[in-house]
C-alpha cells in the first residue's frame, strides 16, 4: 500500500494550529467561591491571555471575562453572582475555548445566615498516588452520586512528599479533576509534607496553588493570612487552621499564643452559628501512624488549644497526619497521656441512643477525629486504639461526609469499600 507522507506545507499548517490551541494541563478548579463570588484558575502548556465564559445552562454561556496578559496561570475572579446558585461555565482564550459540560460549574455558597442543609466532603493525607487513594475518591462519587457535596475541607498532607508543584499535578489534579476540581468549593488547610517538614509559609507551593477565603468573603473573622482562615458555609462555621506555620516570632498555634492562636480565639468568639467545625493536620489526640503521647506538636495542641476549643464550644475537631480513622466520645479536660484517660472525668455527653448525642445550651464535649486516610493508609503505635475513641480503624482507607442542618449534624466514614463503618449525629435544639 501506498501511504503518503503529509508536505512540510501541511505539516507546518497543523503546528500552528496546534500552538494557537494551548493544551489546559491544570483545571479548572474553583477557589475561594463565596455566596457572590468565586475563583476560576487553570494553567495551559503555552502562555496565552485567558477567558472564562459563563451562563445559567450549559447551552447558554453569555456572559463573557476577558484577561489580556498572557500567562500559564489562569486566574480568573467572577463577581456580582447570587447565592446558592448553579453557574454553568467554560475556560480558554481568545484563540480558543474548551467546550461547556454539565460537570463544569460553580454553585455559589449558601446566602450568609442560611438555614439550608449542606453536604461537607472532608478528605486527608490523600495526594500519594496510591491505589487507596483512588479507591476512597470513587467511593464518595458512588456515594455522592444522588446528593453531592457543597463543600470540600483538607485536612492536609495533599501532596507527598513534599508538597511539590509536580506532586500536585501528579497525585492530586488528575484524580480529582474530572469530578471535583471543576465543580467544588474547596477550603484547604495545610500539612507538614505540604510544607516539606520546614515552617516558613513564603517556600510551599500550596500557597501559590490554592487562594484562601482571608477577607472574610464567607463570613468568618478575616485573618488576612492564608494559612488560616473561617468560613460561615449554612449553618456552619468552618475553621482551617494552619498546624505548620511559624510566625516570625517563632510561635506556632500549638504554642496557645501568637497571631495565629490570637486571630483563633477572636474568631471562635465571634462566631453566632450552630456548629462549629475546626480543622488542620496534627492532632491532639493518636495512636495510630503518630503518637500523640510522645509527638511535641500533639502534646501541645492538647494542651495549649483544646481548651480554647471546649470554651467556645467547638462541636468537632478533625485532623489527619495519623493515617487512620479515630474518632472520640465528647471530650473535656483531657490534657493529659493516653494513660490518663478517665470517662468519669473526661467524657462529657449525653446520648438518645449509641451515637446519637443531644445537646442543650450548656454544649458537650469535643469530639476529636483523626481523618487521615484518603490516600495513605495504616500505622499504630503503642496503645492503639486510643482509650479515649469510640471507633477507630487502620486498616481500611477512607473520608467523611458531614449533612448538616440547623438542629442536625450527621457524620459518616465512609470507607474506599464504599461502606459505612462509623457513623454519629448530634441534635441541638
Ligand atoms: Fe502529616
Amino acid at each position: 500500500m501506498n501511504i503518503r507522507k503529509p508536505s512540510l506545507f501541511v505539516l507546518c499548517f497543523l503546528l500552528i494550529q496546534f500552538a494557537s490551541i494551548a493544551q489546559v494541563v491544570r483545571g479548572p478548579y474553583l477557589q475561594s467561591v463565596s455566596p457572590d463570588q468565586g475563583i476560576v484558575r487553570w494553567r495551559t502548556e503555552q502562555a496565552t491571555d485567558s477567558r472564562v465564559v459563563y451562563g445559567e445552562s450549559p447551552k447558554k454561556l453569555t456572559k463573557v471575562i476577558e484577561l489580556k496578559q498572557a500567562v500559564l496561570d489562569h486566574e480568573v475572579i467572577i463577581t456580582g453572582l447570587k447565592p446558592n446558585k448553579k453557574y454553568y461555565y467554560t475556560i480558554g482564550s481568545s484563540k480558543s475555548m474548551e467546550a461547556a459540560s454539565e460537570k463544569r460549574f460553580l454553585m455559589t455558597a449558601p446566602k450568609l445566615g442560611s438555614t439550608q442543609a449542606v453536604r461537607i466532603w472532608a478528605l486527608g493525607d490523600f495526594g500519594s498516588g496510591t491505589k487507596n487513594q483512588l479507591e476512597v475518591k470513587d467511593a464518595v462519587v458512588k456515594y455522592t452520586k444522588d446528593h453531592r457535596p457543597d463543600a470540600w475541607i483538607w485536612l492536609g498532607d495533599n501532596a507527598y512528599s513534599k508538597g511539590l508543584d509536580e506532586e500536585y499535578q501528579k497525585k492530586v489534579f488528575p484524580i480529582y479533576q474530572d469530578e471535583f476540581f471543576q465543580n467544588l468549593n474547596l477550603y484547604p488547610a495545610p500539612g507538614n509534607h505540604d510544607y516539606a517538614g520546614k515552617h516558613d509559609p513564603s517556600e510551599p507551593p500550596y500557597f501559590k496553588i490554592f487562594n484562601m477565603p482571608v477577607q472574610g468573603e464567607l463570613g468568618g473573622l478575616p485573618s488576612g493570612n492564608e494559612s488560616y482562615y473561617s468560613v460561615n458555609y449554612g449553618q456552619v462555621h468552618l475553621v482551617s487552621i494552619d498546624s505548620e506555620l511559624m510566625e516570625p516570632s517563632g510561635l506556632q498555634v500549638m504554642d496557645g499564643k501568637g497571631a495565629q492562636y490570637e486571630w483563633l480565639e477572636k474568631d471562635l468568639a465571634a462566631n453566632k452559628l450552630p456548629w462549629t467545625i475546626v480543622y488542620f493536620h496534627k492532632p491532639p489526640y493518636s495512636k495510630g501512624s503518630h503518637d500523640s503521647d510522645t509527638e511535641k506538636d500533639m502534646l501541645k495542641m492538647r494542651q495549649h488549644v483544646n481548651p480554647l476549643f471546649e470554651k467556645y464550644k467547638v462541636d468537632i475537631v478533625m485532623a489527619g497526619h495519623s493515617h487512620v480513622y479515630e474518632r472520640t466520645h465528647p471530650l473535656r479536660g483531657h490534657y493529659g497521656i493516653n494513660a490518663t484517660f478517665d470517662p468519669a472525668k473526661h467524657v462529657v455527653e449525653k446520648t438518645s441512643a449509641p451515637n446519637q448525642y443531644t445537646v442543650g445550651k450548656e454544649g458537650q464535649g469535643v469530639i476529636y477525629i483523626v481523618n487521615g486516610s484518603g490516600g495513605q493508609l495504616g500505622g499504630q503505635r503503642d496503645g492503639f486504639p486510643l482509650k479515649s475513641a469510640i471507633y477507630s480503624n487502620n486498616k481500611l482507607g477512607g473520608s467523611m461526609i458531614l449533612d448538616i442542618s440547623k438542629n442536625k449534624l450527621e457524620a459518616v466514614w465512609l470507607g474506599s469499600d464504599g461502606e459505612i463503618h462509623d457513623q454519629f449525629t448530634i441534635s441541638k435544639n
